[in-house]
Order: structure tokens, then sequence, then C-alpha cells
């Protein structure tokens, strides 16, 4: 049994700064009436700010020398802008030579119109990323790594969703899991808020950004349920993700999803940062670190 620590982040969203810069006042105060705390900038073009952010946290991993790090999603906010897939291919990618990076689907990088994935937008993932849901090992541990946006809407592409959730039950009940020391998940949505079985109707606390409808930042109860049931029988106690851009942590019972601020541009009161995860013998602790 040894001690290791990796790296946990969400979001370095490459090109939202850009997206969400010059603003009308207007279109500011109606993301912020949704808790979203987009702020007044003057209109630019470009990847810049991602770049000073992923160039200062792969600075601070020298010192942190992490085991591994996982991209819990949305890597770009364009997926079919070449020069934002280059900044995540030049940075991350570059240390990923040294490091093992693993990669989490995201709905800006994995959804169609930046939610809902059909065939050719997942086979477009898997060339550019890898696989979309697979596991690795470290040391004693197991990570499971699960396309969240084949959670929230898998209606183009059922089969991928049936495949998925075969996949996760097998990888649960194996052998190989129930040996682990840790099994712990990654995913880009949070699949829960505040309890597994809240209704998707109730997230008046949590709004939906303009023009979503309610239940945006998480899964639907519908499919969170088998995959809460099949975490719960593995006795998984921490579920990371990504998705709302600010730090929040949901506990039901034993079961933990760890929602980790962006990288990129952050929408709540949280800095960007992202996460280290220490693995001491039984134990798994994490904090947020700010850039
Ligand atoms: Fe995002």
């Amino acid at each position: 049994m040894t001690n290791f620590k990796f790296i946990q982040m969400a979001d370095p969203q490459v090109g939202m700064f850009a997206r969400f810069s010059g603003l009308e006042p207007s279109e500011i105060s109606r993301f912020q009436e949704r808790m979203m705390n987009v702020k007044s900038a003057p209109s630019f073009s470009g990847v810049e700010p991602e770049r000073e952010n992923l160039t200062a946290a792969l600075q601070q991993f020298e010192e942190i020398d992490p085991a591994f790090v996982v991209v819990c999603g949305d890597m770009v906010n364009e997926f079919d802008d070449k020069d934002q897939l280059a900044l995540i291919r030049n940075t991350l990618g570059k240390y990923g030579e040294t490091t093992p990076i693993h990669w989490v689907p995201g709905n800006h990088d994995i959804g169609v119109d930046n939610l809902t994935p059909d065939r050719d937008s997942v086979a477009a993932y898997r060339s550019e990323f890898g696989h979309d849901y697979y596991t690795f090992k470290y040391d004693e541990s197991k990570f499971i790594v699960l396309n969240s946006v084949l959670l929230d809407r898998p209606e183009n592409v059922p089969d991928e969703h049936l495949r998925q959730m075969d996949f996760l039950g097998d990888t649960l009940r194996s052998r190989d899991s129930r040996d682990s020391e840790h099994v712990v998940a990654f995913m880009h949505h949070p699949l829960f808020l505040r309890n597994a079985e809240e209704s998707d109707s109730g997230y008046d606390w949590a709004p939906s950004p303009p023009s979503q409808p309610s239940g945006y930042w998480t899964v639907p109860l519908e499919r969170r349920s088998p995959v809460v049931k099949l975490l719960r029988e593995a006795r998984v106690k921490t579920v990371f993700a990504g998705h709302m851009h600010r730090n929040h942590i949901a506990s039901d019972n034993g079961l933990d999803v760890v929602v980790t601020s962006a990288l990129g541009y952050p929408l709540g009161d949280d800095p960007s940062g992202y996460r280290v995860v220490d693995v001491s013998g039984g134990a798994l602790s994490h904090r947020f670190v700010a850039l």
C-alpha cells in the first residue's frame, strides 16, 4: 500500500473567456439572475486567458508531482475550433507525454450544440481524446471514467447508453473492483446536487442557464438512479465531477459527489483552479487549489 496524489480538474473550456466577452449588460444580468457569475469584459477573440491558466496549472503540477491527472470534461468550448483543441494538445497533451492524463467527455466536447451526443460527435470525440468511458488502475485503486453526456441525453445514441451501463455494471461487479482499495468514479455532470433521489424539477436553487430547461447541471433522476444503485452496491464513496464551474459537494449516505470549479472561466464564487486528491492507504482526501 503506497501513498500517492493525483490531480482532478474540470472545464478548462478553452474559448469560454472570449465567448463571454463583450456581452450587453442585459445579457450579463440574465446570467447573474441565474446565479452564474458572468462578468463584464471588453470583446476579444482567441484563447489567451485559458493559455495563461493552463500554463500556471502545469507549473504548479511540477511541484505537486501527481501520479496522474484527470480532466473532467469540457476541454474546449467549441469542439470544431482548431485553435481551442490545439491549445489543449499543446499544454495538457504535452504534459501527458510524461504524466498520464485521463480525459472525461463534457457536453462541449461530445454533444451536438453542446448538449446531445450523436453517432458522429461520439466518433469525433473518440478520435481526438480516446474512449469516452473506461477504467484504469493505479497502485491498488481502480478508477472509472464515465460519459455523463450519454446519461444526460442518450436519445440519439441509445445503444451507446446501454453499452455504457453494461460496462459500468460489469466493471463494478468484477473481482478486480471488489479487491481494489478504492474505487473512484469521474464524470462531467454531477450525478446529483443535494441527494440521490432529488427530482428533475426541484432545482430552483440551482437555476439552469438562460433558455435551458431545469436540471441542466445534473443527471436526470431516471438515468441517475441505476448508476447510484450500482455505485452503492460496489461501495464507491466518491464521484468527482465538474460542469458547474464552481466548487460544490453533495453527500448522500456515504456517496460523495465532489464538484470542482473550472480551470477556465469560473461561474461561482470560487476562482479558477483544480483539486489535489491525496490517497494515503485507506483514506482519500482532497482539497481545492486556486490558480
Ligand atoms: Fe463547462
